[in-house]
């Protein structure tokens, strides 16, 4: 059985940057505060009008394929990982498809809503597909347009300091390499805390979940007109809600249990790790998971503090960075982890 091996890494990044001094413009909050519990100095977003997930997404993917060796048109299956699509409906895969001017259609494109574990679900998913024979050349992209749904006023200012826009792509192939490949993947979740970390109205719940939730819902409507509804505009509901203390309470707790896991699978220990990149989630979070691996600083790969949260872009932005860094190399042992809302946490293993 052919192993998955990662052909081609590219990113893209708006070239906008906001500052954590351009963000006190417009909400409460001060540079000191965002670096001392965030570890974010900057972040980019896209110009209005200009960009969306779906074209930061095609160029990161056109970069992947470049260094990949291929032709966009080789493609065979498109996974695209964002919580911000550009519509409702249909996802970003096709707009993606689109967007590269892929015109054959014995392709396949799959939308993936794992937010911050988006990419390394899609790595999974793609690995099952590249081991079965199915592919020979998947493109996973992990993308987000933040910057057009946070709540840049004070009340929204614990999401909205942490998070930016950017995407990231790689390329898979198989491989029957010794020394290259996929060695594991693992997936987790737990939707006690589905609302805790969420975007939940507008939807199609219409309030039924009846916790301690304001989902804005009117209840003198009874067919449609529950969707979006003025409670909801007037209170801002449509924003991501985060509850961060326990947010980055579980996050401590499941991002090393993941990377230990994957290890101890493969018969290693952290010691052998080449690079670990972690989801850009905050760098307290990142650096207390160095500590209780005790890796060491050239072990562990972090640029948040340049890009904010991208969410689902972050690990392949990140990857992207280390390789032209020369922090990656082929061969090197390489771990991913991830842990977000849902929440779900997940990790990938493998030789790169
Ligand atoms: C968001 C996070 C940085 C907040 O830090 P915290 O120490 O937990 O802060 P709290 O939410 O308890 O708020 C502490 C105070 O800071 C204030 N505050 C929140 N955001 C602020 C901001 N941007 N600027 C200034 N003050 C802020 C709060 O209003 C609160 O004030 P109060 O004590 O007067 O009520 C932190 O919880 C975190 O990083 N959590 C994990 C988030 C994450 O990783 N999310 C993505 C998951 S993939």
């Amino acid at each position: 059985m052919p192993k998955t091996k990662i052909a081609g890494i590219g990113h893209h990044v708006p070239e906008n940057i906001y500052t954590n001094d351009d963000l006190t413009k417009y909400m409460e909050t001060s540079n000191e505060w965002i670096v001392e519990r965030t570890g974010i100095h900057e972040r980019r977003f896209i110009t209005k009008g200009e960009d969306t997930t779906t074209s930061l997404g095609a160029k990161a993917a056109k970069m992947a394929c470049e260094n990949a060796g291929i032709e966009v048109d080789e493609i065979d299956f498109i996974i695209f990982a964002t919580l911000s699509p550009d519509y409702y409906f249909p996802g970003c895969g096709v707009l993606l498809q689109r967007e590269l001017g892929i015109t054959k259609t014995e392709i396949g494109a799959l939308d993936i809503r794992n937010q911050c574990t988006g990419f390394v679900y899609g790595l999974s998913v793609a690995d099952q597909f590249i081991q079965s024979g199915m592919y020979k050349n998947i493109l996973l992209v992990g993308a987000e347009v933040h910057s057009v749904a946070l709540d840049f006023s004070t009340r929204g200012r614990n999401v909205s300091v942490l998070f930016g826009d950017g995407a990231g792509a790689v390329v898979l192939q198989p491989t029957t390499e010794e020394n290259q490949g996929v060695i594991n993947t693992e997936l987790h979740s737990d939707g006690t805390y589905a609302e805790e970390l969420s975007v939940i109205s507008p939807g199609s719940h219409s309030g039924v979940y009846n916790r301690e939730v304001n989902y804005g819902f009117d209840e003198e409507s009874d067919l449609g007109g529950f969707f979006i509804t003025q409670t909801i505009l007037d209170e801002g509901l449509f924003h991501p809600h985060m509850n961060g203390p326990l947010v980055f309470k579980k996050a401590v707790v499941k991002f090393p249990e993941v990377i230990v896991s994957a290890l101890k699978k493969a018969g290693y220990e952290s010691n052998d790790l080449d690079l670990l990149i972690p989801h850009q989630a905050n760098l307290r979070i990142s650096q207390f998971v160095q500590k209780v691996l005790k890796l060491r600083d050239d072990q562990v790969f972090n640029n948040i503090q340049r890009y904010g949260n991208t969410t689902a872009a972050s690990i392949p932005i990140a990857m992207s960075e280390a390789l032209i860094e020369g922090k990656l190399k082929r061969g090197d042992l390489v771990c991913l982890a991830a842990f977000g809302a849902g929440f779900t946490w997940a990790s990938a293993l493998f030789r790169f």
